[in-house]
């Protein structure tokens, strides 16, 4: 079987949803997973974007050893020498350069004639060529692109050495038979289409992102662009976890096969969306919390008699239920370690590692079992802070009684200064969330709340997201504890503590 190429954009593409920016740490948490997903290529950001992603694309790359670590760059030579600076310590780096080839986006987003936006591709790949043997080009907007100069384009981007090329649907617009009929189109007319592999990235606005990116395939399409559940701009990109699952269970029909370890796609689809804030919907495929739960009896039955008999594919297979019970209340900081270590988590200094564990004791006394998820959610509620953490929870007493209106106190410090706060609401997270605005008077407004099961059961941590949006910015701020009104008030002071961090993340939305 021909083997599909996975490059995952999570930490490029999937970074461009609102308020979903991820620190380097967070990056390199997210990059370790990748490889033990055995993803091939990992888009680790836009180098160019900001020095917060050159160093966060610099950092994957050394920390990631099994997968080629991949910048994008657009098509012009001060982005082109970022992404092969940032890529360097890779065992193997791509640079993926882009411009736009769309009568739309050449006359009036570049301002550039077609014959301008030819050269502008040549030039680009022959510079990244000069960092790297492994470029890719990507026609941006490829789906609303003309064929006659969208083949001219390709062959004379694989002439001056692009080893792969890049249809994107950028816009989300093509239906799954027109885009297999594109590639069908390009892979005949493109006189050397042989000399490259040919790559899809499709968007989810018409909510085919995935089909598109199956059809591509059927039609010789050997590599994948996707995200960790469906993350990215607008509606998203095609979901990894989707397009893997249907190339593997549908082996019959693709007769493709991809490296990928599918056991470790649920604890990468958790760890995205602890990281970013996203939650991912119950119903979604493959990694949603009810794939796998059959509700009507008649269903139940089936599986109970025959698993197959309403089953495609084992909830084991992806994922589901391998989460270990990792450490007890007497698991000492070495053992701490050693399992943050296998997770891929490393934390920057003793002080991170004194301050994780200590949550992890207190959390030991609450809660009887630890799991892997409840790890990942107490270094994400200690890392995912900025630097400097203007306000920072110190205690939090709120008051619930039937009949009476909640209540919450809170006392917070505000740089090094203890501040009392305290407010009604209509319940205690509202209470909490009104007291603390009585202080920061942020005037931002909230875009989202909402609150995620750590593992199973009552005495499981809860995992609050709360995104914030004031003059154009928005970001996520996160908390966890087995208590959500805390867990609440700690995600919404993370968020105000990200919306004052000046730590600037500029990315060009590039589609
Ligand atoms: O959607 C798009 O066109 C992109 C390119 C930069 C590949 O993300
Ligand atoms: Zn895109």
């Amino acid at each position: 079987m021909e083997h599909l190429i996975i490059f995952d954009t999570t930490m490029r593409d999937g970074e461009q949803s609102p308020g979903a920016s991820m620190t380097k740490e967070e990056k390199v948490r997210i990059g370790k997973q990748l490889e033990k997903m055995r993803v091939d290529v990992i888009e680790a950001g836009f180098a160019a974007a900001s020095q917060g992603d050159f160093e966060a694309i610099h950092a994957v790359a050394t920390a990631v050893k099994d997968s080629t670590i991949c910048s994008l760059a657009r098509a012009q030579v001060g982005d082109i020498q970022k992404a092969g600076e940032a890529i360097k310590p890779a065992t193997r780096g791509r640079i993926h350069t882009f411009i736009a080839t769309s009568p739309i986006h050449m006359q009036h987003k570049l301002r550039m004639t077609p014959d301008q936006v030819l050269q502008g591709a040549i030039d680009a790949v022959k510079f990244a060529r000069t960092f790297t043997d492994d470029v890719e080009f990507s026609a941006e907007d490829a789906v609303r692109s003309e064929m006659d100069f969208l083949c001219r384009v390709f062959e004379a981007v694989i002439k001056a050495g692009a080893k792969t090329i890049n249809v994107p649907d950028t816009v989300g617009y093509s239906i799954p038979e027109l885009w297999a009929d594109r590639f069908k189109t390009l892979l005949e007319r493109v006189p050397n289409a042989d000399q490259v592999v040919w790559s899809t990235h499709c968007h989810n606005d018409l909510g085919m992102a995935v089909a598109n990116s199956l059809a591509a395939v059927k039609a010789g399409a050997r590599q994948v662009e996707c995200t960790i559940n469906g993350l990215g701009e607008r509606a998203g990109n095609a979901a990894l976890e989707e397009v893997v699952m249907a190339i593997q269970t549908r082996k019959d029909y693709f007769g493709v096969e991809t490296r990928i370890d599918a056991t470790q796609i649920v604890p990468a689809s958790r760890l995205v969306s602890t990281i970013t804030g996203y939650p991912v919907q119950p119903n979604k495929a493959v990694v949603g919390a009810n794939a796998f739960a059959h509700e009507s009896g008649i269903h139940q039955d089936g599986v109970l008699k025959h698993r197959e008999t309403y089953e495609i594919m084992r909830a084991q297979d992806v994922g589901w239920h391998n989460n270990r019970l990792t450490l007890g209340k007497l698991s000492g900081r070495s053992a701490f370690r050693e399992r943050l270590k296998e997770l891929g988590i490393e934390l920057e200094s003793e002080v991170a590692l004194n301050s994780a564990f200590k949550k992890f004791k207190e959390l030991a006394d609450k809660k009887s079992e630890i799991f892997d998820e409840d790890l990942h959610a107490i270094v994400s509620d200690d890392a995912v802070t900025p630097t400097v953490e203007q306000y920072h929870l110190v205690s939090l007493t709120a008051h619930v009684e039937t009949g009476e209106p909640p209540y919450a106190t809170l006392i917070i410090t505000d740089q090094d200064r203890e501040v009392k706060c305290e407010a009604y609401g209509a319940g205690p997270v509202d209470a909490t969330f009104k007291a603390i605005e009585t202080v920061v008077k942020s005037d931002s407004e909230l875009l989202l709340y909402s609150v995620n099961n750590v593992t199973e059961g009552t005495d499981s941590q809860g995992e609050v997201t709360v995104r914030l949006s004031k003059g154009g910015r928005v970001v996520n701020g996160i908390g966890a504890d087995t208590d959500i009104v805390i867990a609440s008030a700690k995600a919404y002071l993370n968020a105000l503590n990200k919306m004052t961090a000046t730590f600037a993340r500029l990315n060009p939305q590039v589609g």
